[in-house]
């Protein structure tokens, strides 16, 4: 299975995905495209000098949902990127994908959020869960729908919240955990081992 990784920053769940497949530890994933809507994300430069991944950047970021979605699905096909042969992982990419496109790809789109969902979803959850107060946070992996950080939920990681911690504290611990279950989730879909029924997502092992 092709897989897109759309990312505008950093890239650091790309990169743990990458590096799985690197190992050899997603058998069936064949990463061929890491897009970004920001030019210089640094992500792009370790997409293409650790891991020799073609990129492109999409930074017509005035356009509005399904008008910029259609330029996405246009560079998509040009890797012929298709719903029946692929998978698009969300990896930091900000911002939020037209009804239309989730459609098109449903069940294929792929995201990663820095909390349990659905407790604290949208920007700075770390720092939602540290100024809520609550004692465990973490991340999970969820298919994409229209709403903003819903659809079923394939994995998720707990992690402690200290009395100390700071956003960014917080930030770096649930960032570990990212890297070990977005490659996990990545493998499950590609494996074909995660039935969505509703909500739920049934893994077979
Ligand atoms: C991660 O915390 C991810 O959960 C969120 O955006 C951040 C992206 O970080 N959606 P990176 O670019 O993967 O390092």
């Amino acid at each position: 299975m092709k897989l897109a990784i759309l990312i505008s920053g950093r890239g650091s769940n790309m990169d743990s995905i990458l590096a799985a497949v690197k190992r050899g530890q997603l058998p069936l994933a064949q990463p061929v495209l890491v897009l970004s809507n920001v030019p210089d994300a640094l992500g792009l430069t370790i997409a293409r000098e650790k891991f020799s991944m073609h990129t492109e950047v999409l930074d017509k970021n005035e356009l509005k949902g399904w008008e910029y979605d259609k330029n996405l699905m246009t560079v998509l096909r040009k890797y012929e990127i298709c719903p029946t042969n692929s998978l698009v992982c969300l990896a930091g990419f900000m911002r939020l994908l037209s009804p239309q496109f989730v459609h098109i790809f449903k069940n294929r789109i792929l995201n990663i959020h820095p909390s349990l969902l659905p407790s604290f979803p949208g920007l700075h959850a770390q720092r939602q869960a540290v100024e809520y107060g609550v004692k465990i946070s973490g991340c999970t992996v969820h298919f994409v729908e229209e709403g903003l950080d819903t659809g079923p939920i394939i994995i998720q990681k707990s992690t402690p919240v200290f009395s100390y911690d700071t956003e960014e504290t917080l930030s770096n611990r649930i960032l570990q955990d990212e890297h070990l279950i977005y490659p996990e989730a990545v493998k499950m879909v590609t494996e074909d081992r995660v039935k969505i029924s509703g909500r739920t997502v049934q893994i077979s092992y």
